[in-house]
């Protein structure tokens, strides 16, 4: 989605006071909670694309917005295809890796946690990605990257669907695999899985991904959830005030059952009282399993979102003004 600078100015226009009230914090018991930062794989029908048009990076003064309104994870989305643009075993175009470190340096920097999120859905170019080598060596070169850093959490890739399902077990493995043999060894890796990796399909789609093993033993499921009738994250209308819950709630007995844990990595719902009612019954649940459950992140902030239905950016967006006292309570 990319909005014209008018579309942007008027937004802006529109600025209300300090969308913060005063509320009363629970006793959270979370690691991390936070928001995507989206705009670097904006435009992905444009490869390369031109920086300032068809893409953008997140913008370090907001983040540090809401790193001071207390968010302390960001999800930094990107395309393999503007790091990688011949082939994904190749060196990293240099530009658009300096400007992917320098806001992940920004936020780790400010003491939070910076996730390297390739926004791919599992494919390269558009085809789905069936080398497990290269890809366990596209990883192996970016955790060389960042192997020094403890507090970059490597996401394998956004969102998998329509694929092979012992497929996505091995190319989440083949990454555990590339990352560690970086010699980073600290660092969290968030899995993803099939179906969107979404928690109300997550037993019926990826239970081969119990298997997944790590050195370190530091894999944390990384789960998306939308609260629309598709769960698609598409519409402001959530199911009922009740659907929050309900849709994480098989999910949630796996990683019990499994000795897993967990992290929402998306979320979202529409500025109203149903959706406001089911974000906060499915906070307070995961937040009651906690010790499966290390967090979750807003879908989404990010420059360039506009009056998008999510946007988290601050100033003036939609859920900054409208969502954040509802979710504060949760923080960290
Ligand atoms: C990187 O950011 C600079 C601005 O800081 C911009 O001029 C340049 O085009 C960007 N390049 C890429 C590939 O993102
Ligand atoms: C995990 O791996 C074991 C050993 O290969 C296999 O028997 C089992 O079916 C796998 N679990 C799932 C849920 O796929």
């Amino acid at each position: 989605m990319r909005l014209s600078h008018f579309a942007l100015l008027a937004a802006a226009a529109s600025v209300a006071a300090s969308p913060l009230k005063e509320h009363k914090k629970r006793a959270s018991s979370f690691k991390w909670f936070g928001v995507s930062e989206s705009c670097a794989e904006f435009g992905s029908g444009n490869i390369p694309g031109v920086y300032g048009t068809d893409f953008i990076f997140p913008d370090t003064s907001t983040i540090q917005t809401l790193i001071d309104d207390g968010m302390n994870i960001f999800r930094v989305a990107f395309l393999m295809e503007r790091l990688v643009p011949t082939t994904m075993t190749e060196s990293f175009d240099s530009e658009y890796l300096a400007n992917l470190t320098s806001v992940v340096d920004y936020i780790t920097g400010a003491g939070a946690y910076a996730v390297l999120d390739p926004h791919n859905y599992g494919r390269y170019y558009g085809s789905i990605i069936e080398s497990t080598s290269d890809f366990q060596t596209f990883w192996n070169n970016v955790a060389t990257k960042f192997a020094s850093n403890s507090l970059v959490i490597f996401d394998t890739n956004n969102e998998y669907h329509d694929m092979d399902q012992t497929l996505v077990l091995d190319l989440n493995q083949a990454a555990i695999d590339g990352i560690r043999a970086a010699g980073a060894t600290s660092q969290y890796i968030f899995v993803e899985g099939n179906s969107y990796t979404g928690a109300w399909t997550w037993t019926e789609v990826n239970g081969n991904l119990v298997n997944l093993t790590d050195t370190e033993n530091k894999i944390i499921y990384e789960m998306h959830q939308y609260l629309d009738s598709d769960g698609s994250g598409t519409s402001a209308t959530c199911v009922s005030h009740t659907i929050g819950q309900e849709r994480v709630e098989s999910a949630t007995q796996w990683l019990i059952d499994n000795d897993k844990v967990g992290v929402l990595g998306e979320f979202a719902g529409g500025v109203n009282d149903v959706c406001e009612e089911a974000i906060t019954g499915m906070l307070s649940y995961l937040i009651d399993n906690s010790a499966v459950w290390l967090g979750a992140s807003w879908w989404a902030a990010g420059p360039w979102w506009g009056d998008y239905i999510f946007s988290m950016e601050p100033p003036s967006g939609v859920a900054y003004t409208g969502m954040l006292s509802i979710l504060e309570p949760y923080f960290v």
